[in-house]
């Protein structure tokens, strides 16, 4: 069988850890060249010296104009267009309502509202016809989580962006759909009770239906599905892949 993306050319933004890297790991695999971003240089180091020529890693603060343009300079100097892109760079911490701050709301909706707009934004004129795009939501969009609201609300708006963008992009033969993850182990994922990740992995999986948190290949999977043709007569859609933590 074909390699889905031979020859294509794929963004994922926030591709250094997690869910990002595990999709990074999967397009590579498909035959793709991954322009990767994230803001620590460490961690690009890392995916260049792992996947080497099948990657151009750009440091790039998703919600951060300049490095925005920075990217689509990279993106340009390759001269392929964009086939896949996948709007992953995400961030949330647990805070009580009463303790937030300006600050706070200023950073969860700078990466993931502000940061996801100005990605898709950027990308626009190197989407060809039958390009697609993913774009990370959460399943706390719809929750009740107590103190990650801010979180919850800024995945919940770029859901509802995602959709209006579907209708835009539509007539370009351009896709795009959000993937909602539920609990999924990664150093984010992590890192929401830092010192203590591997309790709070714990914790959740008890309560979850096969008694784990989804793995990042996982996740991973269901996003090479949403750019590749296999899906394409879907657009706007919102495709839950949580491990039935909704059922739980
Ligand atoms: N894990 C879960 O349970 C879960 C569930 C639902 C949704 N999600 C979503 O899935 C996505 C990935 O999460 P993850 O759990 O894989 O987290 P992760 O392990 O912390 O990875 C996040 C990635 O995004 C990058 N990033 C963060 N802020 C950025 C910014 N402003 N600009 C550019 N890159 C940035 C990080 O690198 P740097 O820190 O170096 O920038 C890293 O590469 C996020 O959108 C998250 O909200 C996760």
């Amino acid at each position: 069988m074909d390699a889905a993306l031979n020859g294509k050319t794929a963004l994922v933004t926030g591709g250094t850890s997690g869910i990002g890297l595990a999709v990074v790991r999967r397009f590579v695999e498909e035959g793709a060249h991954v322009v990767v971003t994230g803001r620590r240089q460490a961690q690009l180091d890392a995916v260049a010296a792992e996947f080497g020529d099948a990657v151009t890693a750009v440091r790039a603060d998703a919600s951060d104009p300049a490095d925005v343009a920075t990217l689509f300079e990279a993106v340009a100097a390759r001269g392929t267009g964009l086939h896949a892109v996948h709007v992953n760079a995400g961030i949330g911490e647990f805070k009580p309502l009463a303790d937030v701050t300006p600050e706070d709301i200023d950073t969860a909706f700078g990466t993931n509202v502000r940061g996801t707009t100005l990605t898709v934004q950027g990308a626009l004129p190197f989407l060809s016809e039958g390009a697609a795009i993913v774009v990370t939501g959460s399943t706390a969009a719809s929750g009740t989580e107590r103190n990650f609201g801010l979180y919850g609300g800024s995945k919940a708006a770029v859901a509802t962006l995602t959709r209006t963008w579907a209708a835009e992009l539509a007539p370009r033969g351009v896709r795009i759909n959000t993937i909602i993850p539920g609990p999924t182990e990664t150093p984010g994922f992590k890192g929401l009770l830092p010192g203590n990740g591997d309790a709070l992995v714990q914790q959740v999986a008890a309560g979850l239906p096969f008694g784990r948190l989804l793995r990042p290949e996982e996740v991973a999977a269901v996003v090479l599905f949403l750019v590749s043709d296999a899906s394409s007569g879907m657009t706007g859609s919102e495709v839950v892949v949580d491990g039935g933590s909704t059922i739980a």
